[in-house]
């Protein structure tokens, strides 16, 4: 049986890093895992139950409360990669809306919730063969992976993919609002205590304010098939 690596792709938001990871994983035939989706579900949960809202965030019930989020990922034929369920609910819809991401950066700095989410990754990615992407999978989920990527872009680069994005999926925001919101949650992703997002020393950096998808794509599968012949 061939050797597989495990990739770790961290970086700031709507850099590009599932796009990358899905075209890897297709390719490698490996598993793709989303952490960010984990982190948005458990954010949905809390919503839902009334722990966080824009003026307000109740720790200790959301703590209280933390094992009746149950999380799993399905894998969807049609679409290729897994969908995210928060107790046994396909949520992939629900968390991708602004009023999660505006949300998401708050709940993700609870150390409990971390330690609860990176237990869950760990196990999956345990027999490698994985792409992971996210905030720190380089840096503490996958210290050990063979390949880490850190992807950038310029905020305004990002701030108009993403609102493209969320526009052609009908939702009614405006690109001020989504620029503020990838702006925000950079601010307290990198200075949050638990986990901050920083490039591990390992990590290849990649600016792809620049290259179409198929160029980000042709680069990093050159990186991953290097790391797989060294191995
Ligand atoms: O897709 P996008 O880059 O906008 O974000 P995401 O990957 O869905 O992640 C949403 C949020 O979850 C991030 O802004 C972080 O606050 C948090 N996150 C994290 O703290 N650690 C991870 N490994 C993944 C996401
Ligand atoms: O996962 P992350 O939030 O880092 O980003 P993404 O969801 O992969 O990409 C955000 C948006 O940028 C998507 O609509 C991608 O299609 C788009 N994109 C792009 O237009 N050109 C690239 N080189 C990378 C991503």
């Amino acid at each position: 049986m061939s050797k597989k690596i495990t990739i770790a792709i961290d970086g700031f938001s709507s850099t590009g890093k599932s796009t990358i990871a899905k075209q890897l994983a297709k390719e490698l035939g490996y598993v793709y895992v989303d952490s960010g989706a984990m982190y948005r579900a458990m954010t949905l949960f809390a919503m839902n139950e009334n722990f966080v809202s824009e003026n307000h965030l109740n720790k200790n019930s959301l703590l209280e409360n933390l094992d009746k989020a149950t999380l799993h990922f399905q894998f969807n034929e049609a679409l290729g990669f897994a969908e995210m369920y928060l107790n046994d609910v396909n949520v992939e819809k629900e968390i991708r809306t602004l009023e999660v991401s505006n949300l998401v950066s708050k709940i993700a700095a609870i150390s409990e919730v971390r330690k609860k989410l990176v237990a869950i990754q760990k196990e999956i990615g345990k027999n490698k063969g994985v792409v992971m992407d996210g905030r720190d999978i380089g840096t503490v989920v996958f210290k050990d992976a063979e390949l880490k990527l850190f992807m950038t872009s310029s905020a305004e680069t990002r701030g108009k993919r993403r609102y493209d994005e969320l526009i052609e999926k009908g939702d009614a925001v405006t690109y001020e609002a989504v620029l503020e919101n990838v702006v925000e949650r950079d601010r307290i992703d990198t200075t949050r205590d638990d986990s901050p997002l920083v490039k591990a020393d390992d990590a290849i950096e990649i600016d792809n304010s620049d290259l179409t998808k198929e160029e980000q794509f042709e680069k990093v599968l050159k990186l991953a098939n290097e790391k797989l012949r060294d191995i």
